[in-house]
């Protein structure tokens, strides 16, 4: 993989060689041998897979040499690899954290936009500084989203839309920044139907989707309305037979 290419290349790359937009989110239940089951599910599965995605799960057990491992693991089969932190601190903290995940192999951080545009553009900077990319969460698969992502803000004169005067909805705030910060890919969870197709009929950044499975999200229909990227963890990963699981998976997204 030419690691000059930026992210977002690279993912696709990796998406048309291996005929798979599944990002695998290696999600395992505490157990003693993390570092050997992650490396099994990435030798097992990475013919069907364009990137693993690693959450608190393994980030926080295992040290930044292991980490460093499993990235590396991905990266020997041309795998992209993105840390699901949804980094939410101030700029220098956040540069911080972007560069010594960018260091341990990953090629992708989850940044929640929360922090203002400003903040996301200083990630975004940061991560392309060191070829990495920044995926922004614009709107959560799990029930209670509605809560942040959803909530009605008052928004400035200049961003207010024409429906609704001087609010707007939080997850559309989110998109402006996302837009406006040249962000890598956005986050908007597959049991968001109507949020996806709002978002795709403008679509300017891909999509990643989780949501699939144990949370309710449909694959098919999360395709049909803008999903570029679909981001699988339990129902894989617990699952008695992974192999067959994914290949059915992919089998039924060709047809997208
Ligand atoms: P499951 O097991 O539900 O795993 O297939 C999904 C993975 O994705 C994470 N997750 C999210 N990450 N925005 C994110 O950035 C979301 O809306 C979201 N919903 C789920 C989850 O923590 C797990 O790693």
């Amino acid at each position: 993989m030419n690691k000059l290419a930026s992210f977002c290349q690279r993912i696709d790359t990796c998406s048309k060689s291996k005929n798979s937009k599944i990002v695998l989110a290696i999600d395992p239940l505490p157990r003693t041998d993390l570092l050997d089951f992650a490396r099994m599910l990435i030798n097992l599965l990475e013919e069907y897979i364009c990137a693993i995605k690693l959450n608190f799960h393994l980030i926080l057990p295992l040290s930044a040499l292991q980490l460093s491992e499993i990235n590396d693991l991905a990266h020997s089969y041309g795998l992209q690899s993105i840390a699901d932190i949804k980094l939410n601190d101030i700029p220098n903290t956040n540069e911080i954290v972007i560069e010594c995940l960018l260091k341990m192999g990953f090629d992708a951080v989850i940044v929640n936009p929360f922090i203002g545009k400003e903040a996301l553009l200083s990630a975004v900077n940061r991560a392309h500084q060191n070829n990495g990319g920044i995926i922004a969460l614009v709107y959560m698969s799990h029930i209670g989203a509605k809560e942040g992502f959803g909530r009605r803000v008052v928004i400035s004169d200049k961003n207010k839309d024409k429906i609704n005067n001087n609010t707007t909805l939080m997850y559309k705030v989110f998109v402006e920044y996302a837009r406006a910060c040249k962000v890598d890919g956005i986050v908007v969870g597959a049991t968001q139907v109507d949020v996806l197709k709002e978002i795709s009929r403008n679509k300017q950044i891909s999509i990643y989707s989780p949501g699939f499975g144990t949370q309710g999200g449909d694959i098919q229909e999360a395709a049909k309305n803008g999903t570029d990227y679909f981001i699988i963890g339990r129902s894989i990963v617990s699952s008695n037979d992974p192999l067959n699981f994914i290949k059915e998976i992919r089998d039924r997204l060709s047809f997208f």
